[in-house]
């Protein structure tokens, strides 16, 4: 899969490797990068070079395929046994996103079955190609579904990345808006810069003014006056990993955001494929929250701006309860209260 239109893509796999957009270096450069080692594959979501549930789950599905494909044996119990290895490091590299976990299982699953070393190679690059098609279908059909329920809407607000280069191609919560965009459908998008890593700022405007959307940059802190002075009529966020009953992961600040639409009665929309549900959980408090590093505070781009030995609290991720979200866009159709029962209706239906 190469990039072919404005709407910018992460990554698309040759031969035998994976090329990525390094989303470190964006928006100042456009540096794409080879991925083939397990090593690379870690270290790129790990380091946010690659991010986004639905993105992080496509690369460790390549990452996986690809360097079991490098495995130097003829026997299926030695395959396995460093496919499980592989397996348990590229799982360990980001704990929220239920996607990774999703697709490694994905993988492990085809090769149940296989009798020989060479079947499970093929199996599993196989696969991994699946994955990343069907993603791109699925971000395509949450878009539909957005632009139609955003039909009567301009101005909308979001945070973090949840877009093109995020998942395989359209995004999630940016997908509505790529989709319009095609179609002549003006929206107007406040982009919230999303600290520590700007993926809003960085990475958000960026995206789509690649397709032609009118956004406009602000602070996460300026989001309550923004939706009061601006007039924003909705706010629709990605997630990394939604509970049986609705409560839902997503980038630091999203339920802040939440709580702010319910102050002022607009709604707040959650857009994930179904990938993103963990119906192994029956709430959010299951869900692990990621804490990063503290540089990320206390240091800008190697600079710092807070004294040494500043105690610094870093989660990546926080969960917005159920009763302040409206409704969950999928691939399968706008879930909407009571989330308990809805929810999995929706997600098992084939
Ligand atoms: O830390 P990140 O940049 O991987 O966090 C990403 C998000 O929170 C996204 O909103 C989420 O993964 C959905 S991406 C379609």
């Amino acid at each position: 899969m190469t990039q072919t239109s404005a709407i910018p893509v992460s990554l698309y796999f040759e031969d035998d490797h994976l090329v990525i957009l390094n989303q470190q270096k964006l928006p100042e450069i456009i540096e794409y990068l080879r991925l083939s080692s397990i090593d690379d594959f870690h270290d790129a979501i790990v380091t946010l070079k690659v991010r986004g549930a639905p993105a992080i789950g496509i690369t460790a599905a390549y990452g996986l395929a690809l360097c079991s494909n490098q495995y130097d044996t003829g026997c299926l119990a030695e395959f396995r046994e460093k496919f499980q290895e592989d397996k348990q490091y590229l799982y360990s590299s980001r704990p929220t996103a239920v996607n990774l976990g999703w697709a490694l299982t994905s993988l492990e699953q085809v090769i149940v079955n296989v009798r020989t070393v060479n079947e499970a190679k093929t199996t599993l690059l196989h696969t991994a190609i699946q994955l990343h098609t069907e993603d791109e279908a699925t971000c395509r059909q949450i878009g539909e579904f957005g632009l139609e329920l955003l039909s009567d809407m301009t101005t909308i607000m979001t945070i973090c990345n949840a877009g093109s280069i995020a998942t395989s191609k359209y995004g999630t919560a940016l997908a509505p808006f790529h989709l319009g965009s095609e179609r002549g459908r003006t929206f107007h998008v406040y982009a919230c810069e999303t600290r520590p890593i700007l993926q809003g700022s960085r990475l958000t405007t960026w995206e789509l003014q690649q397709s032609g959307v009118e956004v406009t940059l602000i602070t996460d802190s300026m989001a309550a006056h923004t939706i009061k002075e601006k007039n924003v009529e909705a706010v629709i966020v990605g997630a990394d990993r939604i509970a049986a009953n609705g409560d839902t992961a997503n980038k630091i600040g999203t339920s802040m955001l939440a709580i702010l639409c319910k102050h002022y009665s607009i709604p707040f929309y959650v857009a994930a494929p179904s990938s993103t549900f963990d119906l192994s959980l029956s709430s959010g408090s299951g869900i692990p929250i990621e804490v990063r590093a503290p540089e990320e505070l206390t240091e800008i781009y190697g600079n710092r701006i807070a004294p040494q030995d500043t105690l610094v609290y870093n989660p990546a991720f926080d969960v917005t309860s159920k009763e302040l979200i409206t409704g969950i866009i999928t691939e399968k159709g706008i879930i909407y209260p009571s989330f308990q029962d809805n929810i999995e209706k929706v997600i098992r239906k084939s």
